[in-house]
């Protein structure tokens, strides 16, 4: 393609669904990706199966400095419109927690599916290309790449966020920005487990690969998910939800028997079993291999009988409000998603373009709107690359 009408950098989700909509609208587009390959994180994703998007996608799921900027994208878009591509394809899928759709078999069919769609749409796709500058030139942008000099109509910026550099990442996106005189807000991991410090990392990778549902709390926020202890400290749901919301030094809370009373009935149960050990009634609420460390922990397993007021309400708050301060998280080379990116106030919430440099726009993951766990982050690469991709 000798003078393509549009650019876009990055083949990742919101790169592809902007340039197949760009080139159904007659535009002649090309995509530029230093990987080489197409869609890695999508591949990646949902452990191969890539939730693809949640049927419960409000604005409510995303944080930004900006929060109302991804509301007419996510209206204009919606999971419902994603749904329906992916059924023109034949492409089965499940509901796995409620509104979560992952592909039935793997994400490798969902990315044929926009490869195809980008296909049909005549975008071209060349992988293993840096790009080394980009200025404006007249109306258009002229860059300059490791294949030659390229001039175009309008440069798209699909470049994702900065997790897991070895599939691609780079901060690219946010130099270009800079360079064009935009803010980048803060960028942190986020979706990404916790390590811990040494008693607690000892206690956790001796109960690695157990797994319960908690509800875990931090600066005002609450999640009820499952949480999973791993040789390196917290994971599962519960704990990539509110990593996004932890800062170095916070401590979390966590329930370990979410909507459950247990200070009522460790009070019964002393009651009515006063004979039996406080190991057997948690192994009951609890899996059996945590219920056992937590009474080591706390070398108190005599009965129920044996027990004081004081000491079952100790337990009810150990159980129910358990404090942990984490020592950090696994940082970019695992987490999910970035925190922070691009300042969206320079940025129109309908094209995706910079006021003052129209030929120039930002469109996904690179943008300081971040999704929680469940399927919300592919909707905003979706949705934000069809507002682009119709207008530019
Ligand atoms: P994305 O990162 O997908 O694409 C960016 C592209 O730009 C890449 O192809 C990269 O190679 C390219 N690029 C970067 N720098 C460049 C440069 N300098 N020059 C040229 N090209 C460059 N979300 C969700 O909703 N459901 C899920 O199940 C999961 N699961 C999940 C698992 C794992 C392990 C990760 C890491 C992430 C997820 N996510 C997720 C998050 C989701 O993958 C992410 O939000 C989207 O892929 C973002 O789409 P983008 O297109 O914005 O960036």
């Amino acid at each position: 393609m000798k003078h393509p009408d549009v650019v876009i950098l990055g083949a990742g989700a919101a790169g592809l669904m902007c340039a197949l909509t760009a080139g159904y609208q007659g535009r002649r587009v090309l995509v530029l990706d230093h990987a080489n390959k197409a869609g890695k994180k999508i591949l990646m994703s949902g452990g191969g199966r890539c939730n693809f998007t949640n049927l419960a996608t409000s604005p409510a799921n995303f944080f930004s400095e900006n929060p109302r900027f991804c509301i007419s994208a996510l209206k204009r878009y919606r999971p419902e419109h994603f749904v329906e591509l992916v059924e023109r394809h034949s492409l089965e899928y499940v509901e796995k927690a409620a509104g979560q759709l992952f592909c039935a078999h793997s994400a490798k069919e969902l990315l044929r599916t926009l490869l195809t769609e980008c296909d049909w749409a005549g975008v071209e796709i060349r992988l293993k290309t840096a790009v080394e500058s980009i200025e404006p030139q007249g109306e258009g942008m002229r860059l300059q790449t490791s294949a030659g000099r390229i001039d175009t109509g309008a440069v798209v910026i699909a470049t994702g966020g900065l997790s897991i550099p070895t599939l691609g990442a780079s901060g690219f996106g946010y130099e270009i920005a800079r360079r064009f005189g935009l803010r980048v807000t803060e960028t942190r991991p986020a979706l990404v487990p916790f390590t811990l410090t040494s008693g607690w990392k000892t206690r956790a990778a001796d109960l690695a690969g157990v797994s319960c549902e908690v509800a875990v709390r931090c600066r005002g926020r609450e999640y009820r998910e499952p949480m999973l202890l791993t040789h390196r400290g917290l994971s599962g749901p519960a704990m990539l939800q509110i990593s996004s919301h932890w800062q170095p030094g916070d401590e979390i809370e966590i329930d370990l028997l979410p909507g459950f009373d247990i200070r009522g009935c460790l009070i019964e149960a002393r009651r009515a079993t006063p004979k039996r050990r406080l190991s057997t009634l948690l192994s009951e609420h609890l899996p059996k291999r945590l219920a056992q460390a937590l009474i080591e922990w706390h070398g108190d397993d005599g009965p129920l009988a044996e027990r004081s007021n004081a000491n079952l309400e100790g337990w009810a708050g150990r159980l129910g409000r358990l404090r942990i301060k984490p020592a950090g998280t696994e940082g970019w080379r695992t987490a999910e998603v970035t925190l922070g990116g691009v300042d969206t106030r320079r940025i129109s919430s309908q094209s995706f373009a910079v006021d003052n440099v129209p030929q120039l726009r930002f469109i996904g993951e690179v943008l300081d709107v971040t999704g929680e766990l469940g399927g919300y982050n592919f909707q905003w690469a979706w949705a934000s690359g069809v507002a682009c991709g119709l207008t530019v």
